[in-house]
């Protein structure tokens, strides 16, 4: 049973390491760790983990069994239709009016939710996959009260059915044998968590990644990415390199980008304009044709060589931001051509212009509960997929988009 995005090899392009140098740089304060947690009535208040959700910290308190055991899905239901509320109270720690912009950021909220700080009703979310930040510069003091108001998953997906009279979107439910819960087409949460044939109905309610208190002057770099290309007519290889940042000032701020690749004898230097507000900046860097770029190949097809690369941006207010990260070079070719005699067509892929045979598997979350999915499980699965000589993990769309861990892993197994 599966929809969605086919990942065809263990590997995306890039890893990334934030790393910002010289004094003026952004100021950061994580609000991960304990968090006061209250159901609905307030009959339910214990402490819990941050990134985390409701489940695990029942469970670490010993208010629930070992939510896997028998039919503790069915008898833990209730966990899932109450609304809890996540709060917490935390000191500035930093003069808040040496900085243009404060952020309250999150990088993960599971799922609907009200945000307030200090009593004042910052936004809502109700998408798990997306990053939230609220703009908190003109309401933050000195000691703070958050507050992140859940509204059951469970609740919000019937509630948006309802308000669907246009058309039916199936299926409602799922197949009673599964004891899940219904409507999870109506929500943008992890779909296995309302249950699946292969899993238990877990709808959690939680901060299941980072938040944290971000501070800057002039601007601050909020994305970064790079993928590689090859240019046949060429046979150039290059990198475009995707940088979002925002803006403070009113003015653009002009500044210089170089990107080094030391092994690949490439640096490059670009001149850039950030308008005000929020914006990207696309790079495109050709690779040195002097040099020989060794490629990225699959597990049993040659090595994983990846390049490691800086990225500098001297801008003309403001601190200086060095990104290190790995360039991989590698091009993926779904080849679907007539075959004589049939009457269809092939169906294979071409990675740096050979034919490879995919034998891999299926990835699902490896955890009901993400909080629980550490390094050390990421490693341990992967490694075994290599190890059973697999050269190809699809992600499967019934569960989350994995985090920056899975695919740094999958890049580096050199395993031939
Ligand atoms: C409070 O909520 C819990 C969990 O939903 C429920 O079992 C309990 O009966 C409620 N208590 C009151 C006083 O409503
Ligand atoms: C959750 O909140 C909704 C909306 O405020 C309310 O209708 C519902 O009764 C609440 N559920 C519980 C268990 O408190
Ligand atoms: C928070 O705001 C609500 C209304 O939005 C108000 O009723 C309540 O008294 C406020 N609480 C505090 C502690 O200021
Ligand atoms: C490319 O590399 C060669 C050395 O292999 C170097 O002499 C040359 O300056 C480089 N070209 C550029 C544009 O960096
Ligand atoms: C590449 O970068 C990593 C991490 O910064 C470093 O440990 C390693 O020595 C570097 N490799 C080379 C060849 O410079």
């Amino acid at each position: 049973m599966g929809r969605a995005a086919l990942l065809p090899l263990l590997l995306v392009a890039a890893a990334g390491r934030a790393g910002v140098s010289a004094a003026g740089g952004p100021e950061v304060r994580s609000l991960r760790g304990s968090w006061w947690l209250a159901n609905g009535n307030g009959s339910v208040v214990l402490r819990g983990e941050v990134p985390g959700c409701v489940h695990t910290a029942l469970h670490r308190r010993g208010l629930i069994q070992d939510p896997y055991y028998r039919f503790n899905d069915v008898t833990y239901r209730w966990i899932s239709l109450d609304n809890w509320t996540y709060s917490r109270t935390f000191k500035t720690p930093f003069d808040d009016r040496k900085w243009q912009k404060v952020n309250l950021v999150f990088e993960g909220v599971d799922t609907v939710a009200q945000i307030l700080i200090n009593n004042i009703t910052l936004g809502r979310t109700d998408n798990m996959f997306n990053r939230y930040s609220f703009d908190i510069t003109s309401v933050i003091k000195e000691v703070n009260f958050v507050e992140v108001r859940f509204f059951s998953a469970v609740s919000y997906a019937a509630e948006q059915s309802r308000c669907h009279k246009a058309y039916s979107i199936p299926p409602a439910c799922p197949p009673p044998v599964q004891k899940g819960e219904c409507h999870a087409n109506f929500i943008r949460k992890e779909q296995c968590s309302f249950s699946w044939d292969w899993g238990p109905s877990f709808p959690t309610q939680g901060i299941w990644k980072d938040v944290r208190i971000e501070a800057y002057n002039h601007y601050h770099l909020i994305y970064f990415s790079l993928t590689s290309f090859f240019e046949k007519s060429a046979q150039q290889w290059s990198l475009e390199i995707e940088s979002i940042f925002d803006v403070v000032s009113s003015k653009p701020i002009a500044g210089l980008v170089t990107v080094n690749i030391p092994k690949l004898q490439t640096q490059q230097t670009f001149s850039v304009k950030l308008q005000p507000g929020e914006g990207s900046v696309v790079l495109l860097v050709n690779i040195n044709k002097s040099s020989t770029v060794e490629a990225w190949w699959p597990n049993g097809h040659g090595k994983q060589t990846g390049y490691n690369m800086t990225t500098t941006f001297i801008m003309e207010a403001g601190y200086q931001i060095e990104k290190s990260s790995k360039a991989y070079f590698r091009t993926v070719e779904l080849v679907q051509e007539p075959i004589p005699g049939s009457p269809g067509l092939s169906f294979y892929f071409r990675i740096n212009g050979r034919p490879i045979f995919i034998k891999g598997s299926n990835w699902i979350p490896a955890d009901s509960f993400q909080d629980r999915v550490t390094y050390d499980t990421l490693w341990l699965l992967l490694k075994s997929a290599a190890d059973a000589n697999m050269n190809a993990l699809r992600v499967w769309g019934g569960g989350v988009y994995e985090q920056d861990e899975f695919y740094d892993i999958s890049c580096i197994f050199s395993c031939n």
